[in-house]
């Protein structure tokens, strides 16, 4: 008891602390035997099964047994309206433990917050004591998931827009932690550089809620165009994995290798909104899925998959073993 008290009070002191430059967390995830990585990808899910949540859950379980996934990704938005209200909120249960139901799905869930998290207590999913109830649950701010031949890189999106902090639309967001801004999103920044110098993985792949690139509702993110786009390119970084947009669509950029995927499909969606991108849409549907990836040294190739499990568009990649 009083080791975990102990325990809880150095998280605190870490997680309340001024924000300084450090290492990214890291995580090492084994690939399987045969040198291959599969996984799932969904976003903006949690609202206690509504909105096709349920359905959503479903056939990612049936995908996840027929690919034998190592983790699932969460892309953030994880509980609607606003977050959760403490550790204890029951919507942690009512929206994650008792949907994602299936045999397959019992993998290590790597989370990134969405705005919407932040409006509530933004701690409360960072803690362990909600990894005491649901031990798949792995949710920190920025963090890096290592797996050999992929890495995996969190990055915490949600401070770097402005209007949240400017225009919170009546919302209280937790900044604890976070605030002042600039210096959270200058070490943000910095942290991530360090890691994609550091990375030997033959994919890097960056995860964070907000698109750099998207034609739906909320469109391209200024601020990630202008302060982390230009890291991902020098990195060489392969794809940019987001929520945030209530829709599944793939994008290529006209100037670099890089793809940027949106899944963002967890639960409500149908938003009727289609705008024009300076990149190339590959694929856009603006209903509810997730997405799969299967990742080995030579080749990559992902596939988004609808409600009702059918595959609406695939793409894939081989690497030359010489590129990186
Ligand atoms: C759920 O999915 C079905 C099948 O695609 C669709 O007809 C229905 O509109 C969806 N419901 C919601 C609330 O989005
Ligand atoms: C914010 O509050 C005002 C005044 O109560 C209300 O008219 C408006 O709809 C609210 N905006 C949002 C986004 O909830």
């Amino acid at each position: 008891m009083a080791a975990s008290v102990a325990l809880l009070l150095v998280l605190l002191v870490a997680v309340v602390a001024p924000p300084v430059a450090a290492e990214l967390p890291r995580l090492e995830h084994p690939h399987k035997g045969d040198g291959s990585l599969t996984l799932l990808a969904v976003g903006d899910w949690g609202r206690r099964g509504a909105h096709n949540q349920s359905m959503v859950a479903t056939q990612m379980g049936i995908a996840g047994e027929k690919m034998d996934i190592d983790f699932v990704v969460s892309t953030g938005d994880n509980f609607y309206n606003n977050g959760l209200t403490g550790v204890d909120d029951k919507a942690f249960e009512e929206s994650f433990s008792n949907i994602y139901t299936a045999k397959s799905l019992q993998k290590p869930w790597y989370t990134v917050l969405g705005n919407h998290d932040y409006r509530g207590d933004a701690l409360a999913q960072l803690s362990p004591v909600l990894r005491k109830v649901d031990s798949r649950w792995i949710c920190m701010k920025s963090f890096v998931v290592s797996a050999e031949i992929a890495d995996f890189f969190f990055v915490d999106t949600t401070p770097f827009v402005l209007k949240y902090w400017t225009n919170p639309e009546n919302s209280t967001y937790d900044w604890r932690g976070v605030a002042p801004r600039e210096i959270y999103i200058a070490n943000v920044l910095k942290d991530l550089e360090d890691a994609l110098k550091l990375s030997k993985a033959t994919w890097k792949i960056v995860v964070g809620h907000h698109p750099i690139r998207s034609v739906s509702e909320h469109g391209d993110t200024q601020e990630l165009l202008q302060l982390l786009l230009p890291i991902l390119k020098a990195h060489g970084v392969d794809l940019y994995l987001n929520g945030h947009d209530h829709c599944l669509e793939h994008i290529s950029s006209r100037d670099s290798p890089l793809q940027y995927l949106t899944s963002g499909g967890g639960s409500k969606a149908w938003r009727g909104i289609q705008t024009a991108n300076a990149d190339k849409v590959e694929f856009f549907y603006d209903g509810q899925g997730f997405m799969s990836l299967r990742l080995t040294t030579a080749d990559a190739c992902l596939a988004f998959h609808d409600v009702a499990g059918e595959v609406l568009h695939t793409w894939a990649l081989a690497k030359p073993a010489e590129r990186h």
